[in-house]
C-alpha cells in the first residue's frame, strides 16, 4: 500500500525541513505496525520566494521518497490538484494525505488516520470538531468564527450535515474515490477546495470517518488566508446548493409531466370505455416510461452511473413494478373508502406515495451515482 503525504507549500521554508523529518520519524514507526505501507512525500511549492523549494531538493539529496512538484501560485485548492493527480498518476498512490507544512496538523495523528483508512473508510478527516479535538486555546473571536462560519455554511449551505469538521486540511483519502472524481471539473482554487472535495465524495457515496485531532496554532509564518478565498468559499457553497436542488427540482418537474401523461392518458382510456381498474395501471405505466426517459436524458444526465442504459431501463422497470403496486394499492384504497370521489381523484391519491417511492429508489438505485466500493480488507 503506498501512502504520499502531500503538502502544499507557500512560504514554508521555516517549517518543511522539520516536518518532513517529523513525518518520517512516523514512517519509521509505521514500518513495524504496518509493514504493508511503503511511505512518501509529495511537496506542492508554488515558487515560494523564501526558497522553500530549495529546502526540499536539498532534504532529497541521500534520501529516497521525497518527491517535489513546482508550478504558478493559484491558490490552496488548485495545488492540492496538482499534487493529487501527480501521486496518481505518477507515483501510483494508494492512499493520500492532505496536511499543512506548519505543524498545525501533528505527524504523530497519522498512523491514526490511516489506521481507519485500512479499516475501510475511503475519507477520513482530522476533525476538530468532534468530542475530543480541538482548536487552539489562544484562537480569538475572529478566528473561532472564522472557521465556526465556514463549517456551518458547508454543512447546512452545501448539504454535509453529517459532517463536524468539513473545512479541514487534515485527512487521508484512498485514491480509488478521487480516481472517480474529475478534481479538474471541481472549479475550485482556493480553500473551498476542502468543501468541493467532501461533497464530491459523498455523493459518490464514500465512507467518511472522523477522528479528533488538535488543532496547533502555526509558531513559524503567516496564514495565506485572503479576503478573495472567503469570497470564493461562500460563492461555491451556494453554487454545490444551486446544483443539488437543480437535480431536485427536475426530478420534480418530470413528476409533474408524469401526473399529466398519467391523468390524460387516463381520462382518454375511460372515454374509450375500458374498466377503471386496468386503465390506472396502464395509465401510470405510461407515465412512468416517459419519465424514465426524461430523467435518463436529462434529470441525472450528469451522474457518472454504474450500469449501462438497458440495465438501467431494467431497473427503472422493476422499481415500476413497486411503483405500479403501491399507485394501484392507493387507488383501490381510496375508490373502496371513497364512493363518492371522482375516479380522477382517487387516481391522483395514488401519485403521491408513488412519485415519492419511485424518487428514492431511482435517485438512490437505479441513477446512483458510481460511489467509491467498500474496502475487501
Ligand atoms: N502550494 C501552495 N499554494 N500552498 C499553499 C497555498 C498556495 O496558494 N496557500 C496555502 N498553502 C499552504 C501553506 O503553505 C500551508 O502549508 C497550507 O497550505 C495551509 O495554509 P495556511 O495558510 O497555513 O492555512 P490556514 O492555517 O489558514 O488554514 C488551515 O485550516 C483551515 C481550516 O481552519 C488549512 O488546513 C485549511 O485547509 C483549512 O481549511
Ligand atoms: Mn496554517
Amino acid at each position: 500500500m503506498k501512502v504520499i503525504v502531500i503538502i502544499p507549500t507557500y512560504n514554508e521554508c521555516e517549517n518543511i525541513a522539520r516536518l518532513i523529518e517529523a513525518i518520517r520519524i512516523q514512517f519509521h514507526h509505521l514500518a513495524s505496525r504496518m509493514p504493508a505501507v511503503r511511505p512518501g512525500i509529495l511537496v506542492v511549492d508554488d515558487h515560494s520566494p523564501d526558497g522553500t523549494a530549495e529546502r526540499v531538493r536539498s532534504l532529497q539529496h541521500g534520501s529516497s521518497g521525497i518527491h517535489l512538484i513546482e508550478g504558478e501560485k493559484a491558490g490552496l485548492g488548485a495545488a492540492y490538484i496538482r499534487g493529487m493527480t501527480h501521486a496518481v498518476e505518477v507515483l501510483d498512490a494508494d492512499v493520500v494525505f492532505e496536511m499543512d507544512a506548519d505543524f498545525s496538523h501533528r505527524p504523530e495523528d497519522i498512523p491514526r488516520l490511516l489506521e481507519r483508512i485500512v479499516g475501510g473508510a475511503d475519507l477520513v478527516i482530522g476533525s476538530r470538531y468532534v468530542p475530543g479535538g480541538s482548536i487552539p486555546a489562544g484562537w480569538g473571536w475572529r478566528r473561532r468564527l472564522n472557521s465556526r462560519g465556514g463549517n456551518l455554511l458547508a454543512r447546512y449551505g452545501a448539504g454535509l450535515g453529517s459532517v463536524r469538521d468539513c473545512t479541514a486540511g487534515f485527512r487521508a483519502i484512498r485514491t480509488g474515490l478521487l480516481k472517480r472524481i474529475d478534481l479538474s471539473r471541481l472549479g475550485v482554487k482556493g480553500y473551498v477546495f476542502q468543501v468541493a472535495l467532501l461533497h464530491a465524495a459523498i455523493r459518490r457515496g464514500a465512507r467518511v470517518e472522523e477522528v479528533p485531532v488538535d488543532f496547533v496554532e502555526r509558531a513559524h509564518g503567516a496564514s495565506k488566508l485572503r479576503l478573495a478565498d472567503i469570497v470564493e468559499f461562500v460563492r461555491h457553497v451556494f453554487r454545490l446548493r444551486l446544483h443539488d436542488s437543480q437535480t431536485f427540482i427536475r426530478f420534480g418537474l418530470v413528476g409533474a409531466l408524469g401526473v399529466i401523461v398519467n391523468l390524460g392518458a387516463f381520462t382518454i382510456l375511460l372515454g374509450m370505455e375500458w374498466n377503471r381498474y386496468v386503465a390506472s395501471p396502464l395509465a401510470v405505466e405510461l407515465a412512468i416510461a416517459s419519465n424514465f426517459l426524461l430523467n435518463n436524458f436529462w434529470t441525472f444526465r450528469q451522474r457518472a452511473t454504474r450500469d449501462p442504459f438497458h440495465l438501467r431501463g431494467l431497473k427503472f422497470n422493476l422499481v415500476s413494478v413497486v411503483t405500479l403496486s403501491v399507485s394501484t394499492l392507493a387507488f383501490v384504497l381510496a375508490s373502496r373508502a371513497f364512493r363518492p370521489l371522482s375516479p380522477q381523484l382517487c387516481q391522483l391519491a395514488g401519485v403521491v406515495p408513488a412519485w415519492f417511492a419511485n424518487y428514492t429508489l431511482n435517485s438512490r438505485w437505479t441513477f446512483r451515482e458510481e460511489g467509491a466500493r467498500p474496502a475487501s480488507r
